[in-house]
């Protein structure tokens, strides 16, 4: 057992040591759980505690391209998910990333190579919308094929229907909403010793896969997300 000096001289290494990734005690303790890829996926509740310091974070952040295929656990998914778009205000159902007039239009959609699922923040898990490996419609470049998570971030534009608001302005709202969301997994993935990109392209066919009619929804953004 370390006596409270040496846990002290531990704890000032850490903070002093200037590489910013989390330390063998951080990774330890964090529980690794694999994922059940069935119908619907129980996340579990972000570990608020853990993690690097935002300002070590940001120091962190970057973008990546290479993915090993070894998929997140399942706390570390529903750190990210959560991270994106989950709830962090129960009382009005505000999320982590700001929205544009409150409006929240954006879908979020993970692509694992088991099948694509939709993120329910209310519930905390994700809803299977198709079977299969369909990562290759989230991008444009071949890394994201093998990434083993693609989250897309998908607008319905119908939200903004009541507000009157030119088409254009809807779809720039939507983007920024959607940056921000991104922005929160970069920085969380560069708090949790994962990796992370944010993407402005998919595949002409993502909405089709998906099942959305383009009249009314929008794709907004895209991320790699892995290790
Ligand atoms: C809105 C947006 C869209 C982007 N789209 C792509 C993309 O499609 N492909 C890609 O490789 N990088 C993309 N990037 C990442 C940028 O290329 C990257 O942020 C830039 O090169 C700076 O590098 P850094 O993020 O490591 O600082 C995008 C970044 C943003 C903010």
């Amino acid at each position: 057992m370390r006596t409270p000096f040496l846990a002290c001289a531990a704890l000032l290494l850490a903070s002093c040591g200037g590489a910013a990734s989390p330390t063998a005690a951080d990774k330890a303790s964090e529980k690794r759980t694999g994922i059940r890829f069935s119908e619907r996926i129980e996340l579990v509740k972000p570990d608020t505690t853990a993690g690097l310091s935002i300002n070590r974070a940001l120091q962190n952040r970057r973008s990546w391209r290479e993915y090993s295929p070894e998929q997140l656990s399942l706390e570390e998914l529903s750190g990210v998910l959560w991270a994106a778009a989950g709830i962090n205000r129960p009382a009005d159902d505000h999320l982590t990333a700001p929205s544009a007039l409150a409006l929240y239009p954006l879908r979020v959609y993970a692509f694992f190579a088991e099948g694509i699922y939709r993120y329910d923040a209310r519930s905390q898990a994700l809803e299977r919308v198709a079977g299969g490996d369909h990562r290759a419609v989230a991008g444009a470049q071949p890394f994201v094929a093998t990434a083993p998570l693609n989250l897309v971030y998908v607008a319905d534009l119908e939200v903004y229907e009541r507000r009157s608001m030119p088409a254009e302005q809807a779809r720039y709202l939507a983007g920024q909403d959607a940056a921000g969301y991104a922005e929160n997994v970069n920085l969380y993935t560069a708090g949790h010793g994962l990796r992370s990109i944010t993407r402005g392209s998919a595949s002409p066919e993502l909405l089709g896969t998906l099942g959305l009619d383009p009249e009314r929804y929008f794709f907004a953004l895209a991320q790699s997300v892995g290790k």
